[in-house]
């Protein structure tokens, strides 16, 4: 085993004289006064290596040891994931009493005493690759598929399997043998580098499906596919955590892994608090039942703050091995990057853009393309939805961050401050933001197939008239009320009952915050025909009264049990108001 010794500290950053053979991105503990502290490698220059502790380097000293593994930063994979806290390192934050755990103190991902029923799905002589299924336990109410080891290479066959029973996580169940004779065993658990993607699958399609939120700024007009990749960004505090909660209680997802990367304690602390007691509303199970959270706050130290993102996807990734649609989310991927910042100019390395590291876009990129929907070797699928906020500094969307997500992410949901000042909830800008998918031939024909045929025609006829009323708005700035015709202000008005009625959401309301896909196509049909009316007000100010009340009645739908007395009370109100107009422009004529 390679050793070293410090030469040189900064900060968190160690330079260390070392003894023998070193990797990249090789975990390594420093031995100070009894505390053993995780670094991980992030340079090697001969006999020099660079790492950066996952911890405080408090009273670290010149001369102190350092012991090199031999493996990368890992995560434990098998039973006992779903429903833990885990920090980036995956220490169980709820094994210890306290939120964090003290410097130098690691514990387990996986318990080692719990036992789990194991049921056989292979048996001996069966031949298996990498990932595929060699049995299931019942992890809460998740069939846990447990899987031949995602390190094995080519065809090994079954030599021996265990029979159902109950077993912990390092029990052997099964070994294997390759074809030139080596054997190893299997338990249930297994380790796997985060930095490296899970690809024991057979192919990853390009996205096909659409992945229903229940939000509407998100599934009507700019939705994401399943296994796609979508972000929030959006100035402080315009919504971009309740906006990812938000598609977190509703989305059509089997497991949500969250990445709380570096956000203000007290958040993680609400995460903590009020995820045990949400409530799935499609399977009425808690949420927490199928959630996993990894959480670092900015008072952690910057380099645990880069590996949670990378341990939450490993952990989505290892779900989608198993057939499940994962949506993972990150909040916020900005300090992530700022974490790669003060590594890289810890390093004195020539900095990019706004001093992060040249190689950010890349970085970005390469994480992204972890995303994706899988076809698995037994031909069933599986998924990882990305969805990620980042918090440009001031709103500005040039930003590297920004920019360089937009580069990979498929979605953009900007959050606008004004909309955010008016209190217009989500406050995603209807105008800058877009779906790539939209374009997908794919997903344009799921959503033919699955809503109704030229869906897609409805969507852009929503976001024309949108873009219409901004202009009829900015006409009317300019030249006042009165100096542009009342068709203006018609135009200006259609946009608005498409903005309060289908854009905005109460994320706090129980009916409003969830939007069936079925409910959402109702009442973009309604507001459509409202659209297509060509109407004769006399004064604009009538135009005006004559849509607040449209509006008033279609967000009391909003707010009512969809088709219920209630609903259809507020419908046929609507529809009164509309057939008042009718007769009244009749009799004009
Ligand atoms: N959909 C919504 N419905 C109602 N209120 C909302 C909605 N979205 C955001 N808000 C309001 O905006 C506040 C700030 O939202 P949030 O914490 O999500 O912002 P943020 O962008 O994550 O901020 P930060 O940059 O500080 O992390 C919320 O506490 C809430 O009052
Ligand atoms: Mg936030």
């Amino acid at each position: 085993m390679t050793g070293g010794k410090v030469t040189g500290i900064n900060s968190n950053l160690l330079k260390i004289l070392v003894d023998g053979p070193v990797s990249q991105n090789e975990i390594c503990y420093v031995l100070s006064e009894g505390e053993r502290l995780m670094g991980e490698v992030i340079r090697v220059t001969e006999d020099i290596a660079f790492a950066q502790v996952f911890e405080s380097t408090r009273g670290l000293k010149i001369g102190i040891e350092v012991e090199f593994s031999g493996h990368m930063l890992e995560v434990e994979l098998g039973p006992g994931i779903l429903s833990r806290i885990y920090d980036g390192l995956q220490n169980n934050l709820e094994e210890k009493p306290g939120l964090f755990l003290k410097r130098g103190e690691y514990v387990n991902a996986l318990n080692r005493e719990q036992r789990y029923d194991f049921v056989p799905y292979a048996k001996r002589e069966d031949a298996l690759r990498a990932g595929d299924w060699i049995g299931e336990v019942r992890e809460e109410w998740l069939s846990h598929k447990i899987m031949a080891p995602f390190d094995q290479e080519g065809i090994w066959t079954v030599d021996s399997i265990e029979p159902s029973g109950s077993y912990t996580v390092t029990d052997t169940i099964a070994t294997l043998r390759s074809n030139s004779g080596e054997t190893k065993t299997v338990t249930m658990m297994q380790r796997w580098p985060v930095k490296r993607a899970l690809t024991c699958f057979k192919e990853k399609p390009r996205p096909f499906r659409v992945l229903e939120t229940g939000v509407r700024v998100i599934d009507t007009f700019n939705p994401i596919a399943e296994g796609g990749t979508g972000f929030i960004p959006g100035p402080f505090g315009c919504g971009k955590t309740v906006l990812q909660h938000a598609v977190s209680k509703n989305a059509e997802a089997d497991i949500i892994i969250v990445a709380a990367c570096g956000e203000r304690a007290n958040e993680v602390v609400e995460l903590f608090t009020e995820f045990p007691e949400l409530v799935d509303p499609r399977t009425g199970r808690k949420l927490m039942e199928r959630t996993t959270i990894v959480c670092n706050t900015s008072n952690m130290p910057v380099a645990a703050r880069e590996a949670s993102v990378y341990t939450a996807m490993t952990i989505a990734e290892y779900y989608r091995l198993m057939g499940l649609r994962v949506l993972m989310l990150a909040d916020s991927t900005s300090r992530w990057a700022q974490a790669l910042r003060e590594m890289s100019n810890r390093m004195e390395e020539l900095p990019g853009p706004d001093a992060f590291p040249m190689d950010l876009p890349a970085i970005i990129a390469a994480f992204y393309s972890r995303a994706g929907a899988v076809r698995l070797n037994n031909g069933k699928t599986g998924s990882v939805t990305f969805l990620a906020t980042v918090s440009p500094a001031g709103g500005n969307l040039k930003e590297p961050v920004t920019e360089s997500t937009k580069k990979s992410a498929r979605c953009f949901y900007a959050l606008s401050q004004s909309r955010a000042d008016s209190k217009r909830y989500p406050a995603v800008d209807p105008l800058d933001s877009y779906s790539k998918y939209l374009e997908y031939p794919e997903i344009v024909r799921y959503l033919d197939e699955h809503l109704e045929p030229n869906w897609v025609d409805k969507v852009l006829e929503l976001k024309n008239w949108t873009q219409r009323g901004k202009e009829a708005n900015d006409q009317i700035n300019i030249l006042g009320d009165d100096g542009v015709p009342i068709g203006y202000h018609t135009v200006f008005w259609k946009s608005e009952t498409i903005d309060f009625v289908l854009m905005q959401q109460d994320a706090f309301d129980v009916v409003d915050s969830v939007t069936p896909y079925e409910r959402q196509k109702y009442m973009v049909d309604l507001v459509l025909e409202i659209c297509a009316h060509e109407y004769e007000f006399d004064s604009f100010e009538k135009v005006a009264t004559y849509f607040k009340r449209l509006i008033n009645s279609l967000r009391q739908m909003n707010y009512s049990d969809f088709q219920s007395e209630e609903f259809k009370r507020h419908e046929a109100e609507l529809a009164e108001i509309i057939n008042e107009r009718a007769a009244l422009e009749e009799a004009a004529q």
